[in-house]
């Protein structure tokens, strides 16, 4: 029985709770479980990086431009060497995609697996110098080809409804994971004197509707009208109810798991300067759709249930707007309303 001091002497780890789940499902063979805990163990050694970076050397750029045109930092680096490294040595994966290679990453064949995982190694590499909050965002899936035939792009480029399990790291005031294998989002809290991640929040439900919009808003001028229409009914509502209050931090996990916390809508919707927006398909925008639905909330890109997009290249991008339902619901109104 736990002991109800302050020390909790049956503590649920994410580790323990992985395990049971897997017990649980029929036909487990315990693959997940090691490729699970082969992400955690990534996600605590970036956090470790992420909080020494300046005393490491490690703030700064690496000096060059990765597949979609951004600038890489010396912790994208890190963190994309470390995630590709632990999950190959989980003997779990066949091949994944991440957002600092182009092309697929293909696990040796001695090491292969019956996972695909896509990843983001550090999101919001934008907000590192400044110590912001980043994050770490993945999404797993079971291979479509048959076992031992040669993994190919066509195992990654699966729509997100066939996610396993998903998930994000926060490093921010605390480092945090929302983990979710399809029954529910649950919140975890990294307890650094033990190293382990603890069950903080069972079951998360996003609020009906909030009360934050969240978007750069800077790139208005470029926004279709359907955008600012809404954008300007937040602000100036004409029913009596109070604006929305306006929170952007720049990093999507950041933004994300404060919408998911307190409710309202994000959005990094497609603007004249980038047609289909900035957000990537298969590891940015489907580990947190399946995230957020987990949640009870919504994710489109607009026309469509992001996680029903049937994706065509490793790097593709989709407008992308999550949040509480009514929210969402709000937004798709103005969508109709100027299509
Ligand atoms: P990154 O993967 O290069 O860090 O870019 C993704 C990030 C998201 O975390 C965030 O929502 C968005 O870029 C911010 O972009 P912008 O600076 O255009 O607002
Ligand atoms: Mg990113």
């Amino acid at each position: 029985m736990s002991d109800q001091s302050a020390f909790d002497t049956d503590v649920w780890t994410l580790t323990r709770f992985i395990m049971e789940t897997g017990r649980q499902a029929k036909g487990a063979t315990g693959e997940l479980t090691q490729l699970i805990n082969a992400m955690l163990t990534a996600i605590k050694a970036i956090s470790s990086a992420v909080r020494k970076a300046g005393l490491a050397h490690l703030q700064g750029m690496a000096g060059s431009v990765n597949v979609t045109g951004d600038d890489v930092k010396k912790l994208d680096v890190l963190s994309n060497t470390l995630v590709i490294n632990m999950l190959q040595a989980s003997y779990s994966t066949c091949c994944m995609v991440s957002e600092e290679n182009k092309e697929l990453i293909v696990t040796p064949k001695d090491k292969r697996g019956k996972y695909v995982v896509c990843f983001d190694p550090l999101d919001g590499s934008s907000n590192i110098d400044c110590l912001a909050s980043i994050g770490t965002i993945f999404a797993i899936y079971k291979r479509v080809g048959l076992t031992g035939t040669l993994p190919t792009e066509k195992d990654a480029l699966q729509p997100g409804h066939a996610i396993v399990c998903s998930g994000y790291a926060l490093y921010g005031s605390a480092t945090l994971v929302a983990l979710s294998t399809g029954a529910g989002l649950n919140f975890f809290m990294l307890d650094p004197a033990i190293g382990e991640f603890i069950l903080t929040e069972r079951n998360v439900r996003i609020k009906q509707k909030g009360k934050i919009y969240s978007l750069n808003e800077g790139y208005a001028k470029y926004f279709h009208p359907s955008i600012n229409e809404y954008l300007k009914h937040k602000k100036y509502p004409e029913d009596g109810s109070s604006p929305y209050g306006a929170r952007y931090v720049g990093s999507m996990v950041s933004d994300v798991h404060r919408t998911i916390a307190y409710g309202g809508i994000f959005m990094y919707p497609a603007n004249e300067k980038s047609p289909k927006g900035k957000l990537r398909l298969l590891y940015e925008c489907n580990p947190i759709a399946f995230l957020i639905e987990q949640a009870g909330g919504l994710a489109t890109t607009g026309t469509q249930r992001v996680l029903d997009v049937q994706p065509e290249a490793l790097h593709q991008r989709v407008p992308f707007v999550v949040g509480s339902p009514d929210d969402v619901n709000e937004y798709l109104s103005f969508v109709k309303k100027f299509s």
